[in-house]
């Protein structure tokens, strides 16, 4: 499974990308508006610093002002995938630009039939939201393990499985065995992905013993 960050803060995404674990970087209007930096300069600053695909969300709602706004986003830099909300008009420019080659992120997807639709529309990525499913007392999880079963019993559906909203370590974990491509991950819940008590406890042991024989390695 992929990791992609869900941020626009781009001291986080230098540091995490400097592990060699991070495969992309996801964006919104809410993450960009949050960095307090103007977009096409933070937007620029994050392709820049990731090797893999980086998506800016259009902010428009009609087909030919999303088409326009894609064509500024996309001017940005090459690792740019243009992220469209789950509505027709959405998957009307989902189609138009990845028939002209361009990569698309159909966003905002809560339901396996909408999947359906931006898979048929030619998506690169869907980006089912987990926890804002969950919020609602809905489980996130089996959209994910749906929208996988559907994909994989057509070999014309090509999207990538991109889970997002996604809040804590267990997510990460629910969604790897539900089968998605990719997960988008906050900041804190990917370095979270690291921590065990028993790892901390193991190593102070073992630095322990090592020290107490005086010794050294190089
Ligand atoms: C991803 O593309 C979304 O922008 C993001 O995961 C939404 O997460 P939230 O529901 O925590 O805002």
């Amino acid at each position: 499974m992929k990791f992609f960050v869900d941020t626009a803060d781009i001291a986080e995404i230098t540091d995490l990308a400097e592990t060699g674990l991070l495969d992309g970087v996801t964006t919104n209007p809410s993450l960009i508006a949050k960095s307090g930096r103007p977009f096409r300069e933070v937007l620029a600053d994050i392709c820049a610093a990731v090797d893999g695909p980086v998506s800016a969300e259009v902010a428009a709602t009609e087909f030919e002002a999303m088409m326009a706004e894609a064509k500024v986003l996309s001017a940005i830099a090459d690792n740019i995938v243009i992220k469209v909300p789950l509505t027709w008009d959405g998957l009307k420019a989902c189609r138009a630009i990845t028939g002209g080659g361009g990569k698309v992120n159909v966003t905002l997807c809560f339901s396996a039939n909408q999947a359906l639709l931006a898979a048929k529309a030619g998506a690169t990525f869907i980006s089912p939201f987990i926890g804002r499913l969950d919020d609602i007392g809905a489980d996130g999880i089996d959209l994910i393990a749906e929208i996988r079963a559907i994909y994989d019993n057509y070999d014309a559906l090509k999207t990538e499985v991109l889970a997002a909203s996604i809040r804590t370590p267990v997510s990460v974990k629910q969604v790897a065995l539900a089968g998605a491509d990719v997960a988008t991950i906050p900041p804190g819940v990917l370095k979270a992905l690291v921590k065990h008590p028993l790892t901390d406890i193991g190593l102070e042991r073992f630095l322990a013993d090592w020290k107490a024989t005086g010794q050294t390695i190089v």
